[in-house]
């Protein structure tokens, strides 16, 4: 089982080292390797996405990664920018298939800014295609406007596409993530506007089909945002595309009190997937020791379950994450009066620990 280890930016080093340490105590035999990505492989080699970091990747089972990006390269040309990393590594390997659960856990409840009673026992997984939509369609750039409302204006644009069977394969995997849970898709669209939306509510409803066992319905997206404020806990597995998936996955995550917790898997047709935690790469807390490596550890437990094929290894992990918020320890952003503060190392300890 190798794994490609990429901390990246920020709280991404403190973070995946928390995680490396508890996938360490399992007894299972990995081989890891470590590679620069993001704004520190910028430095270092002049591009965010080395190849010896790409080629790493792809020649591994799978990828740990923890987070890119910093303001200080905001001023780069896009092409050398952190965030070309993460989309270059989806693109490259393939990962179309993005799992972002938002699960609310007991003893967090009272953590979200939402009422306690709408979000205790909350259980969604959203899932996000990750490699098409208006995030890689082509054309895009800028250009001296020939009609529109301003003609001769400069103008900047970007083309919105999915093929029929990039849209057949997301579902797929919705319906069968849906067959494990609760039986119930919800898929998100914008057709009451967009031609591209439309199409993709047509192919979803004809691979729905398949699965006469699974409930599907649709929505709108601006009605997915509010609803999903509203009463969250009506959804099962929400299933929609690259640009909706990224709003309403950062939506639902805030919905469960701490972005903090939530691990993330992005998945190719050959189950080799990328894992990292759903937040960013948060350069204002960097180097603190305050961060929250929950989410990347239980991204670790995702990679086990999906990609190295270790189920009873990734059971172990979250139940040790149960355990230790069990028994009150929280970091800065899940801390509330009454438990126990500890910093991110201590944090990672108190996982490995419950593993023992
Ligand atoms: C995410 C992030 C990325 C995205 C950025 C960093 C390119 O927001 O993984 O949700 O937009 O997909
Ligand atoms: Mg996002």
């Amino acid at each position: 089982m190798k794994i490609a280890v990429l901390p990246g930016d920020g709280i991404g080093t403190e973070i995946v080292a928390e995680a490396v340490k508890v996938l360490n105590v399992l007894g299972l035999k990995f081989e890891m390797e470590s590679a620069l990505v993001g704004g520190v492989a910028y430095d270092a080699f002049g591009h965010p996405l080395p190849e010896a970091t790409l080629k790493l990747a792809m020649a591994s089972d799978a990828v740990l990664f923890g987070a890119v990006g910093d303001w200080k390269y905001d001023k780069l040309d896009r092409p050398l920018r952190p965030e070309q990393a993460i989309l270059g590594l989806r693109k490259n390997m393939g990962l179309f298939a993005n799992f972002r659960p938002a699960i609310c856990y007991e003893e967090l409840v009272g953590a979200s800014s939402l009422k306690p009673e709408l979000i205790a026992g909350l259980d969604i997984l959203i899932i996000r295609e990750l490699t098409g939509d208006i995030y890689f369609g082509q054309p895009r750039g800028r250009r001296i406007a020939t009609d529109g409302h301003f003609p001769g204006a400069e103008e900047a644009f970007d083309t919105m596409r999915y093929s029929r069977p990039e849209i057949e394969r997301i579902a797929h995997v919705a319906f069968q993530a849906a067959r494990k849970r609760h039986k119930r898709v919800t898929s998100v669209d914008k057709a009451n506007v967009l031609e591209t939306f439309q199409f993709w509510k047509d192919v979803v409803t004809d691979v729905h089909a398949q699965y006469p066992d699974v409930a599907l319905d649709h929505m709108y997206v601006d009605n997915a945002a509010m609803q999903l404020v509203k009463e969250p806990k009506r959804f099962d597995v929400v299933v929609t595309g690259n640009m909706f998936g990224d709003i309403l996955s950062d939506e639902a995550s805030m919905l469960t009190g701490s972005i903090g917790m939530l691990p993330s898997a992005s998945l190719n047709t050959k189950n080799q997937g990328l894992y990292e935690p759903s937040h960013g790469s948060a350069p204002d807390i960097a180097g603190k020791g305050i961060a929250n490596p929950l989410a990347t550890i239980l991204s670790a437990a995702m990679m086990l379950r999906f990609s190295l094929n270790q189920e009873e290894a990734a059971v172990r992990i979250e139940t040790a994450v149960k355990k230790v918020l069990a028994q009150g320890l929280r970091t800065a952003d899940i801390y509330s009066p009454g438990t126990n503060k500890v910093s991110t190392a201590q944090m990672g300890d108190a996982v490995v620990n419950a593993l023992r």
